[in-house]
């Protein structure tokens, strides 16, 4: 029993000792898009028709965008992603960010705009941000190829 205890006072220091670090190295707008993402996941192909997949050259990381756009406008947006925790904050925040939006309005917001949404990111997590836009940049271009063909 004592040493159940001790295990439990041992979880809990170490949770507390997580949780102080990344709250002293994410802002509270990237944790929170962390521990609560939305539009994760992926359309359904009669939805989908614009898919985008980035992969950096900094980690190796993936993002996987699937939008459904109607006349000039995203309709609705979600994505996937084998990446770290940052990448999950940047994919969810970009989407909220663009949904409803004009296609031309969704493509001008750059990595900096994304990032300062976020309240700011560690130097180390800067190249995160472009995973995401990128994705979806790839999206957009696979729709309107598609449209032209
Ligand atoms: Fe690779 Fe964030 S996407 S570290």
């Amino acid at each position: 029993m004592g040493n159940d205890n001790e295990f439990d006072d041992f979880v809990k220091k170490l949770q507390a000792e997580i949780d102080k670090k990344e709250q002293e190295d994410y802002s509270d707008i990237v944790r929170e898009e962390y521990h609560n993402p939305s539009n994760v996941g992926k359309l359904s192909e009669d939805l989908c028709n614009g898919f985008g997949r980035y992969t950096s050259e900094v980690c190796g990381d993936s993002v996987l965008m699937y939008i459904h756009i109607e006349e000039d406008h995203i309709e609705n947006i979600k994505f996937r992603t084998d990446g770290c925790g940052v990448t999950t904050a940047v994919a969810s925040k970009l989407s909220k960010m663009v949904k409803g939006k004009k296609i031309k309005d969704a493509m001008s917001i750059t990595p900096e705009e994304l990032t300062d949404a976020l309240g700011g990111l560690p130097d180390e997590h800067l190249h995160c941000p472009k995973l995401a836009i990128t994705a979806l940049d790839k999206a957009i271009k696979n729709f309107q190829e598609s449209k032209s063909e």
